[in-house]
């Protein structure tokens, strides 16, 4: 069962500037709370409660304003820094005293996830005992993505933004992966564009027949908010299903007191933390 998971939250946020320039990516709202709060809130859905963000060198004090640990939610949070983004796999390679011994979830900190069966397909890819499962979701501009060609749930092949058409499933920023994971990204070399790339460390599982493929299906959402389009496409989306349902998508202490890792009386502390505010107006509704 995997117990741990990493966000990957760093990055220059470079195809958003100026608007990033100050402020990391992944503190900007995604409609009313930061981007951050959805990442974090499928690895507590997969039920990890031991989780490390990775965010860019000198941005560290702005996520410890919002997020200053895990203890709101009931679950344990660390930080470390990448000086530069050296590519994702570089997570595994900074987390290795993280990591220790065991298997590791990874979400990269600008992921949006959404659907029903979200919960019950998390549960059953966090039982992996080894090998790497990558969860594939369908998409028109598979260029943007890395790329899998699949024969059922089988995977054919990977590849990194294919400009010629291979295959409409995008490989999503959630990975699960076995312990092998940190010798494999250590024997990673820089690609072209200097960075380590985590298609070459899930090819090192293909080469082994130890690459397993999830579908989030066409009931699922999932949205990658790289670009100011895709951040305000899921702002909107954020926004039509939060005020159609009146639930709210990646509220934290409400998956944390479904989990039963807290009690009423922290999410009264919570509400506290947070002020006068529709989150709070939102934790007052849960444990009225
Ligand atoms: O979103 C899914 C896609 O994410 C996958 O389909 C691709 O295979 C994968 O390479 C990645 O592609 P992107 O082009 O979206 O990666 P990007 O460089 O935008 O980085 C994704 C997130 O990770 C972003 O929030 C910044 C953060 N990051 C990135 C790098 C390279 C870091 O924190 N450190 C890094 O070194």
């Amino acid at each position: 069962m995997i117990k741990k998971g990493i966000i990957l939250a760093g990055g220059k946020g470079t195809r958003m500037s100026p608007i990033t320039k100050a402020v990391n990516k992944q503190l900007l709202p995604i409609y009313d709370k930061p981007l951050i709060f959805y990442p974090l809130s499928i690895l507590m859905l997969a039920k990890i409660k031991n989780i490390l963000i990775i965010v860019n060198k000198g941005q560290l004090g702005q996520y410890k304003k919002i997020i200053p640990d895990g203890k709101r939610f009931g679950i344990k949070i660390s930080f470390l820094e990448q000086d530069k983004p050296r590519g994702l796999p570089d997570a595994f390679i900074l987390g290795e005293n993280f990591i220790k011994k065991d298997n590791v979830a990874m979400i990269l900190g600008d992921n949006f996830f959404y659907g029903q069966s979200l919960s019950k397909m998390l549960n059953h890819c966090i039982k992996i005992k080894n090998g790497a499962k990558v969860v594939l979701h369908r998409v028109i501009n598979p260029e943007n993505f890395g790329v899998a060609v699949v024969k059922g749930k089988k995977i054919i092949s990977i590849k990194e933004k294919p400009k010629k058409f291979i295959s409409n499933q995008a490989i999503t920023g959630l990975y699960f992966l076995d312990n092998k994971v940190v010798k494999f990204a250590k024997q990673l070399k820089p690609s072209k564009r200097n960075e380590l790339e985590i298609v070459d460390l899930l090819n090192k599982y293909k080469k082994h027949n130890k690459l397993s493929a999830e579908f989030l299906g066409r009931g699922g959402a999932w949205l990658d908010t790289g670009s100011i389009e895709d951040f305000y496409k899921t702002t909107n989306f954020v926004s039509a299903i939060e005020n159609q349902q009146g639930f709210k998508i990646a509220c934290l202490e409400e998956i944390a007191l479904n989990n039963k890792w807290i009690e009423k009386g922290d999410i009264i502390k919570a509400i506290k933390f947070y002020g006068n505010c529709e989150y709070s107006k939102y934790l007052k509704k849960i444990i009225s």
